[in-house]
């Protein structure tokens, strides 16, 4: 089975007036056909630079410096902006943590929705109006007539959240990257914007990216888990074994600082001591200043990623370290 997207050994290079440092640097993972697959790492990973770069969205002091991105057979590297474009939205939905910055305040809600049906599949208004309250249905408002007479700031986070879901699939998209979308919202309304993606993807087949700092969430919805760090990826599995068998040092202490992983082994939290920082220039593991298992040899080379076990790879020097937890 070919993957829907794959990314191989992505570099973006950010550059202020004095200098230049890497945002993400040699990152590589793919989402199969029909996969939730989420990533996962702290703060300044590079997650968010990742999904740009797929997208063609970078900002202007930010550029892709080596690598491929490929999405249902294409280069997406390698085609103009016009194309880019067309994929984005039609092909790609996409949605982003803040609902309440994505929406146009001062248009209603269905006018925005049959905005898209009008200008992008050229619908006329009564097809429009018909795809949007059909759409509204879809991702669970009942009184779908009531909302599409709204302003954005007439609905809660999560109702605005929904919309925002609304639009990255009204045009049936292959995949949808979602960047930290629960992020802003209480662990009820991110329980039902969970549960809504789920129904979505059993409904009409999405492939789903899901960005999130938090493991715990990923470990509730990914099929796979792919694991970030400086820009890097520390390990990446079906995400039971992440869970059963993390590898990396760093995947284990992301699983320590989970409050549901000190309940059930009756420990305290142990949160991951210091800060993630782009990558330095040193050529030693990015992850050797905060690992509590590295060796001298560490600190000689950054280790490559390896197949460590089928559909199970990681980036690590101390291999004989599978811990079971
Ligand atoms: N627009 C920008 N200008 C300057 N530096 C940036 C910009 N966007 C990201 N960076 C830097 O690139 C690195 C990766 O950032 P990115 O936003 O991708 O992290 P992230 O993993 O999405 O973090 P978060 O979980 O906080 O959203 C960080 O060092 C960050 O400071
Ligand atoms: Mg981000």
């Amino acid at each position: 089975m070919s993957p829907i997207l794959s990314v191989e050994n992505l570099i973006v290079q950010l550059k202020s007036s004095q200098t230049s440092w890497l945002g993400v640097n040699d990152f590589s993972f793919h989402v199969n056909p029909q996969e939730t697959v989420c990533i996962t790492g702290e703060s300044g990973a590079g997650k968010t630079l990742t999904i740009l770069a797929i997208l063609g969205l970078l900002p202007l002091h930010a550029s892709v410096l080596a690598g491929n991105i490929n999405f249902t057979g294409k280069n997406l590297l390698g085609i103009s902006d016009q194309q880019i474009r067309d994929i984005r939205g039609k092909e790609i939905g996409v949605v982003f943590q803040e609902p309440g910055t994505a929406l146009n305040p001062v248009m209603k809600i269905g006018d925005q929705l049959m905005e898209i049906f009008r200008r992008k599949e050229h619908y006329s208004k009564k097809q429009a109006q018909d795809a949007s309250l059909a759409l509204l249905e879809q991702v669970g408002f009942h009184n779908s007539l009531s909302v599409f007479r709204k302003y954005s700031y007439q609905l809660s986070g999560g109702m605005q959240q929904r919309i925002l879901i609304a639009m990255a699939i009204s045009r049936n998209p292959k995949l949808l990257i979602a960047d930290e979308p629960t992020t802003a919202l209480d662990t009820t309304i991110q329980a039902q914007i969970v549960e809504l993606i789920e129904q979505l993807k059993a409904d009409i087949g999405l492939s789903v990216l899901w960005i999130t700092h938090d493991l715990s969430l990923a470990s509730r919805i990914a099929d796979r888990t792919v694991i970030i760090y400086a820009g890097k990826t520390m390990e990446a599995a079906p995400t039971e074994t992440i869970l059963a068998t993390p590898y990396h040092p760093y995947t284990q202490g992301l699983l320590q600082s989970m409050p549901q992983y000190a309940l059930r082994h009756g420990c305290h939290l142990q949160p991951i001591k210091g800060i993630c920082k782009p990558s330095d220039s040193q050529n030693r593991c990015v992850f050797y200043t905060r690992c509590d298992q590295a060796r001298p040899y560490c600190k000689m080379a950054q280790p490559p990623l390896k197949q460590i076990r089928p559909h199970h790879q990681a980036a690590c020097w101390f291999h004989q370290s599978v811990v079971t937890v």
